[in-house]
């Protein structure tokens, strides 16, 4: 199949780990005899420092001209000044409303190798393997904002059909797999949340009456993905929730930089990140862990071009390869050797096969 590609490598270690993700698609490519074409857009500080604007109309218009956006990270101290009144940020919630991308999924897999690499106790991780689905395009990322000199106010909105749409998609994905289904809301004091939990519970009742739905508090559920993770498999949540969640969830993997998103809507064009941000402290050093990319390219292939078997193959092959002992510093334990982001990409490529 001939596919076209927008990369959106946007600031900080970005630019590295989508050179990685594109250098795996082109093996991929010449492996299986598909053709990715690839248009690369200005995105985020990056694009603020080119033209004023974090999403570029050109950029826009590329996006939704393409069958998929892979996007690496923004923001940075360059752009962070309190009272910029433009911010890479805002081109990344842009993008995901724009596109109507309401579904976030985050898959939280333990690869039992890296058991080392997280603070977690070994018995606690093993069997952990759950997708958060994330509502992406409302709530209070996305409410009216006020600012006066001594107070600030964010507004938190949910609509029933926002509601149904993403807990329909998490319904169906715990279908496929355990048929098991964790809501995470804020009842007790939300109101919100409260009708985020009369919505799930009719509509899981009267669509989806054979999977087991469990409601969580979220600050219960905080202590729960640590007290046993294993027991979760689909979780969905809002999206401030899911956002903090997710970075929780991810030290089960050993690493913010292991896990990947797939960002989806009403179409088959998805936009699919890594979930770790733009990590400045490392950027222009060659040493980001590129897994989190390589492996949102991955759910790039399987949900917008529903190419599974690729999918697999580059899955596979970052098992393989951590697996076999490669190593980036964010998952390295003490005397393993740290391999930069082009030789953990190597090493992935080499378990391509
Ligand atoms: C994420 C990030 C973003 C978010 C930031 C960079 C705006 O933390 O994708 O999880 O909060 O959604
Ligand atoms: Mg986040």
């Amino acid at each position: 199949m001939d596919a076209l590609i927008t990369l959106l490598p946007g600031d900080g270690i970005g630019p590295e780990v989508i050179a990685s993700a594109k250098r795996v698609l082109d093996q991929v490519a010449a492996h299986s005899g598909h053709k990715f074409k690839f248009t690369e857009q200005l995105f985020g500080g990056a694009a603020i420092d080119a033209t004023g604007q974090p999403l570029p109309d050109d950029t826009y218009t590329s996006c939704i001209n393409s069958d998929a956006v892979l996007l690496g990270a923004v923001g940075g101290p360059k752009w962070s000044d309190p009272n910029a009144t433009v911010r890479p940020e805002q081109g990344l919630l842009k993008i995901r409303a724009d596109l109507g991308v309401f579904a976030n999924l985050r898959p939280v897999k333990i690869i039992p190798e890296l058991a080392k690499a997280s603070p977690l106790k070994d018995e606690l991780l093993s069997g952990v393997d759950m997708v958060v689905v994330r509502e992406l395009t409302g709530g209070i990322y996305f409410g009216e904002k006020t600012r006066t000199e001594t107070t600030a106010t964010d507004l938190c909105t949910y609509h029933t059909h926002e509601v149904e749409r993403i807990v329909r998609i998490a319904a169906r994905l715990a279908n496929d797999r355990s048929g098991k289904l964790c809501s995470v809301d804020k009842a007790n004091v939300l109101e919100t949340s409260r009708l985020w939990r009369s919505v799930t519970d009719r509509l899981m009742q009267e669509e989806f009456p054979h999977i087991s739905l469990e409601t969580l508090l979220v600050d219960a559920a905080a202590m729960h993905l640590l007290s046993r993770p294993a027991d979760f498999d689909v979780i969905v949540t809002e999206n401030m929730f899911g956002d903090i969640l997710t970075d929780e969830a991810s030290m089960l993997a050993g690493s913010l930089g292991m896990l990947p998103s797939a960002s989806l809507g009403e179409t088959s064009l998805g936009l699919y990140e890594p979930i770790h941000g733009s990590a400045p402290d490392i950027a222009g050093q060659g040493i980001a862990n590129p897994c989190g990319t390589i492996a949102s390219a991955a759910l790039l292939l399987r949900y917008s071009l529903s190419l599974h078997e690729e999918a697999d193959l580059i899955e596979r092959a970052i098992e393989a390869a951590i697996i076999s002992g490669a190593r980036t510093a964010d998952i390295a334990a003490d005397g393993d050797k740290v391999l930069t982001t082009e030789q953990m990409t190597d090493a992935v490529i080499a378990c391509l096969s």
